[in-house]
């Protein structure tokens, strides 16, 4: 038969296969989250998130030490304080459970690029992601606390920081307050279109940051819109982001698809709790085979086009491109 073009050549190959590959990706753009929890010698399995800890200070760098382990030398800090109060005040205390966790890391892992979430929601008593007035929350007023909290995490010796609160302003308060002590070189990761999503499930049983009342559609944005998660972009570039966010990610692949066509800045993808936990209940009732539904996910966000991608499964990740499974 006469066939001029045949796809299936570059495909009879593993090597071959490999060579064409449209999409790379490298152990260095893996970020993993990592809880850390006040209180001493802790490492508690998270029932909502299977294979992910709760870690005390004093036992953290065991986690950082198997991330770098296993190639991956990125990690995004969360915090469980031991009290909540109205207004989030553990959020910026200088030895905050963040702060502590930063410090040990840091010391002992100085080349371990240490990212701190800078959010209200696991600091106030209701569980909202800023200052409350009635039952609504008070942009303004949250800035200034938000720009407190990145300060001190800067101050600790984070290397970056990343808001997630969704407030208007949050990128430029806290570029102002960085550089006006002189932490001109750290770094905003803005997650810029963060949206109002039950994938967050898990992530509030695992930081105890569930709303006590209402939900968080008043300020995370309205899964139905893609332009303004463009506007949301756009804002932060303006304000100062370094880099942009897009959370989550497997149900917003053309939200990155979109970010990716119009702004020159890295852009991360946040794969977040409900994603990994869905793949992790699926495996356990022996319907996907994990791995390869792991890796496959993973993959399609890079070819939507992020380039950092934040997972907890970024160990894992990490080995399946060491093998060139992916990547
Ligand atoms: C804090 C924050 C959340 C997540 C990251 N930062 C929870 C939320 O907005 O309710 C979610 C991460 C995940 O689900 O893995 N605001």
């Amino acid at each position: 038969m006469e066939l001029l073009n045949r796809p299936r050549r570059l495909r009879t190959t593993p090597e071959i296969r490999s060579m064409v590959r449209e999409t790379r990706m490298s152990p260095s753009s893996l970020i993993q989250p990592l809880f850390a929890i006040e209180g001493e010698n802790i490492k508690h399995e998270i029932p909502s998130l299977p294979g992910q800890y709760h870690w005390s200070p004093d036992r953290i760098c065991e986690a950082v030490q198997e991330c770098v382990d296993a190639g991956v030398d990125k990690v995004i800090l969360f915090g469980l304080p031991a009290e909540k109060d109205e207004v989030g005040s553990g959020a910026w205390a200088e030895n905050g459970i963040v702060q502590q966790a930063v410090r040990v890391i840091k010391k002992n892992f100085p080349n371990v690029t240490v990212i701190t979430d800078v959010c209200m929601c696991e600091y106030t008593s209701h569980g909202h992601c800023g200052i409350l007035c009635d039952h609504y929350v008070d942009n303004d007023k949250t800035l200034e606390v938000l720009a407190k909290t990145a300060l001190s995490h800067a101050q600790a010796g984070a290397d970056m920081v990343a808001p997630s609160d969704m407030m208007d302003g949050r990128v430029g308060a806290i570029r102002k307050i960085l550089d006006d002590n002189g932490y001109i070189n750290v770094p905003i990761m803005a997650y810029s279109a963060k949206y109002a999503s039950a994938f967050y499930g898990p992530f509030r049983d695992a930081a105890g940051s569930a709303p006590s009342f209402g939900d968080r559609r008043s300020y995370q944005m309205d899964p139905h819109n893609v332009r303004e998660a463009i506007y949301e972009c756009e804002l932060d570039v303006r304000e100062g982001a370094d880099l942009l966010m897009v959370k989550p990610a497997l149900s917003y692949l053309d939200v990155i698809v979109k970010a990716r066509q119009r702004f020159d800045l890295p852009i991360a993808a946040y794969s977040v709790s409900g994603e990994y936990a869905m793949i992790k209940a699926a495996a356990a009732a022996g319907l996907i085979d994990e791995y390869r539904i792991m890796c496959e996910s993973a993959l399609s966000i890079y070819r939507a086009g992020a380039d950092i991608l934040i997972t907890y499964y970024a160990k894992e990740l990490a080995e399946a491109m060491r093998k060139g499974d992916i990547g």
